[in-house]
């Protein structure tokens, strides 16, 4: 068996550690690291030749690529391009959740300032201001200073900090408490959910610093029952029953970030990939 991996991160050299227990592995394009366990290569994915390729990064899922090697008849891991919205646009990703009856901080999504800062208002501290679209784990701002969101809103929307990823902004109720990470394995109507993992994404310590894509991270997490805490039943298979609706056939890992809150778990956001660094 042949696998391609596509990614050049230490989510994409576990994936390759972990499939050449019982595959061949080329990575594309791969990194150091990978070379040492693994074939790499320059060449595009849709080049290739393999019985399976699995899909690392969000960027090239949301670009279509999953899409572009099922059209050739390769067996892919990762959603096609109207799944990978869930990622791809945060305000998209926040109405199906809503819809869908999943438990998430209210919100709204905003392109013009002054309706961004109107709508900040209406919430209490703090403020949560994220960009729309991908921004690597760092277009979040978190913040009790109503002059910096004020700023953070002007900034994303003008194109100045995230350029067209920040042109529509989502502005969210804050939320408080532990975080976890639950990934399911989903093959378009069923899904399988792997132990959970707690990720922390604030460079410097005691959570000082900004949002990154994430600073570490361990699994399992003493004390947390996936079962108990309804996680599947109340997150995984209502947004997969959405999007079948929608007649999309959601096949990868559906990642779900979780705020275990005073009221019960609350989703964060859903990305469409492995964690990472949770997948290490
Ligand atoms: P996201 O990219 O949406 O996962 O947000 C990045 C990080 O910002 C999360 O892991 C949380 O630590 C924080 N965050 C996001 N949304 C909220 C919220 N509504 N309330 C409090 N913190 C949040
Ligand atoms: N560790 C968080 C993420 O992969 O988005």
């Amino acid at each position: 068996m042949k696998t391609v991996v596509v990614g050049s991160g230490a989510r994409e050299h576990a994936l390759a550690e972990a499939l050449a227990r019982t595959s061949d592995v080329i990575a594309a394009p791969g990194n150091p690291g990978i070379a040492a366990i693994a074939e790499t290569t320059e060449l595009e994915p849709e080049k290739l030749d393999a019985d399976l390729f699995v899909i690392g990064p969000e960027a090239p899922l949301v670009d279509g690529l999953a899409d572009r090697l099922r059209a050739q008849g390769k067996a892919v891991f990762g959603p096609g391009i109207a799944g990978a919205r869930l990622e791809g646009s945060k305000a998209w990703m926040k109405e199906v959740v809503a819809e869908a009856g999943i438990p998430t901080a209210a919100f709204a999504s905003h392109s013009e300032p002054a309706d961004a800062k109107a709508y900040l208002r209406t919430l209490a501290a703090p403020w949560v201001i994220k960009t729309d679209g991908l921004a690597a784990g760092k277009g979040v701002l978190v913040t009790d200073d109503l002059a910096a969101a004020d700023r953070d809103i002007d900034d994303k929307l003008s194109g100045a900090s995230f350029g067209d990823a920040g042109r529509v902004v989502v502005i969210e109720e804050g939320m408080a408490g532990p975080e976890l990470s639950v990934l399911a394995v989903c093959d378009g109507s069923r899904y399988v959910l792997l132990p959970a993992a707690q990720d922390f994404k604030r460079k410097f310590d005691d959570d000082e610093g900004p949002n990154t894509g994430g600073m570490g991270a361990y699994s399992p997490v003493p004390g947390i029952d996936l079962a108990e805490l309804e996680i599947g039943e109340r997150f995984v298979a209502p947004a997969l029953a959405a999007l079948l609706a929608q007649g999309i056939d959601y096949r990868g890992v559906l990642y779900v970030g979780l705020m275990l809150t005073a009221g019960g778990p609350r989703l964060v956001e859903f990305n469409v990939r492995f964690g990472d660094p949770e997948c290490q």
